[in-house]
């Protein structure tokens, strides 16, 4: 039987089977003694307790590692091509949470070539963009003194030995097989992939000695990873662990929220009023009138309102089933769990437009080999 949903680096869509694409990709789940061992580190981020972080590879033996005394650098990055949204905000907020508990290092790849390549951008575009994604993710507080900001057309003469020895040891027919290229695909684009891996390498390549790295961030990109972690036994690199998201859904109750649905999507730049407007014509799956909504009920499961809550605006378990529960029995009604939602939306934009703008004083110092912007 056909699929019906798609995940690639460059497309997401359909109602994701997310124990499907881990079978697909071949990951594997993250079981409550992986869960139990997190716990051991400090308390659990709630999307690991809530599934959103979700599959993984090798991390177990990474944390064997750790535990001897040998850390882990983290690397995850952006392709900057247009505002920063909630949904890649999720897996930065994760990659803080790993940093702070674990007191590690990190790389941060901003991708302004990728965007270049695979969309009708110039590069100067991508390279604001890039600017611009930035500030929100040095806004998320991260280390200054641990964490490095990469831009590949600045920090390519560390990038581009590396990604040259990834790209001989990849041949087309693998990169067709793993990012469904063809004949038009631009040469490129069929190149991007080890620049991609290069910084799940530079960590060895600085220290001089092999360096652990994990790789938190959304299953979209496991395809990249899968390359590189073929490659990297043979370059003489240890592969990089991952932990991956399930894509925080739209508010038009499509599976990822997407730049490419604007009125769906809430960007970090997004006033008060535009997050009102776009959350009360959010998709909930209510029904048509209030009487039979008090009577019948409404669908958690299906509401993208309730879904923000799950993913990002509530962490306190026992609140979010007594959402669930009131939604469920018609005690709250669609309008009311709008506003409120929009009222969380808005408390947090307002404190990280405000770190945002502070991101600016500090962003020199946070770049790879002191580039200049
Ligand atoms: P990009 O810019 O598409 O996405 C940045 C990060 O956000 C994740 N993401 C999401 N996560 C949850 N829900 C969503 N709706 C959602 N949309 C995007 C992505 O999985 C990603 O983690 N090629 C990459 C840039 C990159 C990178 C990396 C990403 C370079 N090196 C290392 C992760 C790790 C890209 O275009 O990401």
């Amino acid at each position: 039987m056909p699929e019906d949903f798609t995940v690639t680096p460059w497309e997401v869509t359909g109602d994701i089977d997310y124990d499907e694409l881990q079978k697909k990709f071949g990951t594997t789940p993250i079981d409550d003694v992986l869960l139990d061992r997190f716990a051991g580190y400090g308390k659990l981020h709630p999307m690991l307790r809530r599934g959103i972080f979700y599959t993984h590879r090798d991390m177990v033996p990474l944390l064997n590692e750790y535990d001897k005394g040998n850390k882990f650098v983290l690397y995850t990055g952006r392709g900057p091509s247009g505002n920063t949204h909630l949904g890649h905000m999720m897996p930065w907020i994760f990659n803080k949470w790993i940093q702070d508990t674990f007191g590690v290092d990190m790389v941060f790849q901003m991708t302004n070539d990728e965007k270049f390549l695979f969309k009708d951008l110039t590069l100067d575009d991508t390279t604001s963009m890039a600017y611009e994604n930035a500030l929100d993710f040095i806004a998320l507080g991260f280390d200054p003194k641990k964490t490095k900001i990469i831009l590949n057309t600045k920090n390519v003469d560390k990038l581009y030995p590396i990604a040259l020895s990834v790209a001989k040891k990849v041949t087309f027919s693998t990169a067709k097989a793993v990012f469904g290229f063809d004949n038009s695909t631009n040469i490129g684009s069929i190149f991007y992939t080890a620049m991609q891996s290069a910084p799940a390498f530079l960590p060895s390549v600085d220290a001089g000695r092999q360096v652990p790295v994990l790789i938190p961030c959304g299953i979209d990109q496991d395809p990249h990873f899968r390359v590189t972690r073929d490659v990297a036994p043979g370059l003489g690199f240890p592969k990089p662990a991952l932990i991956c998201c399930k894509m925080m859904p739209g508010l038009s109750g499509e599976d990822k929220m997407s730049s490419s649905d604007e009125n769906a999507t809430i960007y970090t730049t997004d006033t008060p009023k535009a997050v009102k407007k776009k959350v009360g014509r959010a998709f909930t799956g209510g029904c048509v009138s209030v009487e039979e909504q008090r009577e019948k009920g409404g669908n958690p499961e299906v509401c993208s309102v309730f879904k923000y809550n799950y993913y990002m605006f509530e962490h306190d378990d026992e609140k979010i089933n007594e959402l669930a529960q009131k939604c469920r029995n018609g005690e709250i009604l669609c309008g009311e769990c709008k506003m409120c939602l929009t009222q969380k939306i808005n408390v947090f934009l307002e404190d990280h437009q405000d770190k945002r703008e502070k991101a600016k004083d500090v962003i020199a110092d946070m770049t790879y080999d002191n580039f200049e912007w």
